[in-house]
């Protein structure tokens, strides 16, 4: 089978608050599959040929655990808006154009490869209610490096005419979409997506959830992001004490699922995230453009949730998983002062194993460099900053996640293979 070896300072952060370094280490893949990470090139692979990236660090690369892609076209606009008048007044205008595969075709085409510039290679994504253009959101993705799932979003009710569905037709669009992508796809796979409970009547969450059931399907949403949205979802639904109780009663909230934002979650809430397993998808770089709040992160990690990172394009207006690492950290540092110093604030290494580690475990790998996972991989140079002479290749990572150096990106790894 064939050997990959890549030289040079190894990073990564297998232990949550920890980063490991390999300095001149060599992590060697064979069939795309990590086979281990070494000080000194084990005997047997010795004439094997090796990828000398000399001073340079290698790290794994990003997980975007939330993100809207047709919201790409939007990125940066309406940022003095909060949430449910930022959906009415930009949000819902830009994804009804994705009824267009041409236009589609153009936004996804560029967010993908922009995703692979920024070293993201893993993505948990939302499309919009249009199946063709899903598929082409899909097929830029995979043609691009970039791996995981994608959703066809499901909307009936509460929306604008020119982005709704009736329940009949988002239920066999759904169907007929995730019978279209048996097959066609190696690295992109479909996860159901109600956009979130303002947007589907009991009806279509009670026919998601049985979908979900049947075929074993992943499933992203959002919950507890805004003061109005939650006051709107109690009204709503007026049998649901709490928020998230309004996807559990449908099967919709479980090991299976990713729950975008969660900053009001409160004690209960939190609780029925543990006891079903449920991923947090943490946006601070959303929650602060559009005055969301701020999420309790430390407190989520300590009472043991599964806490990951999202961009939440374009709630958020950086595709750089480094970007949100570093705004997560802000955040955090934020509720530390806001709470009397009590609950401390991310540090780097912990911000770092959360845009890598942390979503990697969703996609069934990691944590860090894990053997037998198919390598994801990012080469990082920082030449063109000033000279690094006297810092650790830790302290090179940490320059380089605040510095936002995107373009010191000097090569990526997705599934096994060179992209970009
Ligand atoms: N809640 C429902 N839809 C959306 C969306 O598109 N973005 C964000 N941030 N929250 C939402
Ligand atoms: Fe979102």
């Amino acid at each position: 089978m064939d050997v990959l070896v890549l030289k040079g300072h190894i990073v990564d952060a297998p232990v949550f608050g920890e980063l490991h370094c390999c300095e001149n280490g060599y992590l060697i893949c064979q069939g795309g599959k990590i086979e281990g990470v070494y000080s000194a090139l084990p005997a047997q692979y010795e004439g094997a040929s090796v990828q000398d990236y000399g001073d340079k660090l290698i790290i794994p690369s990003f997980s975007d655990m939330h993100l809207h892609g047709p919201q790409y076209a939007m990125l940066g606009m309406g940022m003095d808006l909060q949430l449910l008048e930022w959906l009415n007044t930009y949000t819902f205008p830009t994804e009804a154009k994705f009824a267009d595969s041409e236009y589609a075709r153009m936004v996804y085409k560029k967010l993908a490869a922009n995703l692979i510039r920024a070293g993201t290679t893993r993505v948990c994504m939302y499309a919009s209610i249009h199946r063709k253009s899903t598929h082409i959101l899909m097929e830029e993705l995979e043609a691009a490096g970039v791996t995981g799932y994608v959703g066809k979003v499901n909307m009936d009710r509460n929306s604008p005419n020119y982005l709704l569905e009736s329940t009949e037709q988002s239920i066999s669009e759904t169907i007929l979409w995730l019978n279209e992508c048996e097959g066609r796809y190696a690295n992109v796979h479909p996860m159901l997506t109600p956009r979130f409970t303002p947007s589907c009547t009991d009806d279509l969450m009670l026919r998601l959830g049985e979908i979900a059931c049947e075929r074993g399907l992943l499933v992203q949403s959002h919950l507890s992001e805004n003061l109005d949205e939650i006051a709107w979802v109690k009204a709503l639904c007026p049998d649901c004490n709490s928020y998230w109780q309004t996807y559990a009663r449908f099967g919709l909230f479980s090991d299976k699922t990713v729950m975008a934002h969660c900053v009001y979650s409160d004690k209960d809430e939190r609780r029925a995230m543990l006891d079903h397993e449920v991923w947090v998808a943490h946006c601070p770089d959303s929650n602060i453009n559009i005055a969301s709040g701020i999420a309790p992160i430390r407190r989520m990690l300590n009472e043991g949730l599964n806490v990951t990172l999202g961009s939440d394009i374009a709630g958020g207006a950086h595709l750089s998983m480094m970007d949100v690492a570093t705004a997560a950290i802000r955040s955090s540092k934020r509720h530390w002062l806001d709470t009397g110093k009590q609950e401390n604030f991310l540090t780097v290494a912990e911000a770092f194993y959360l845009i890598t580690s942390a979503g990697q475990k969703y996609f069934n790998a990691g944590p860090g460099f894990k053997a037998g996972d198919m390598l994801h991989a990012l080469i990082l140079d920082d030449e063109a900053l000033l000279p690094h002479t006297f810092l650790t290749p830790e302290q090179r990572l940490e320059r380089l996640m605040y510095l936002s150096q995107g373009n010191c990106i000097a090569a990526r790894y997705s599934q096994g293979k060179p992209v970009g």
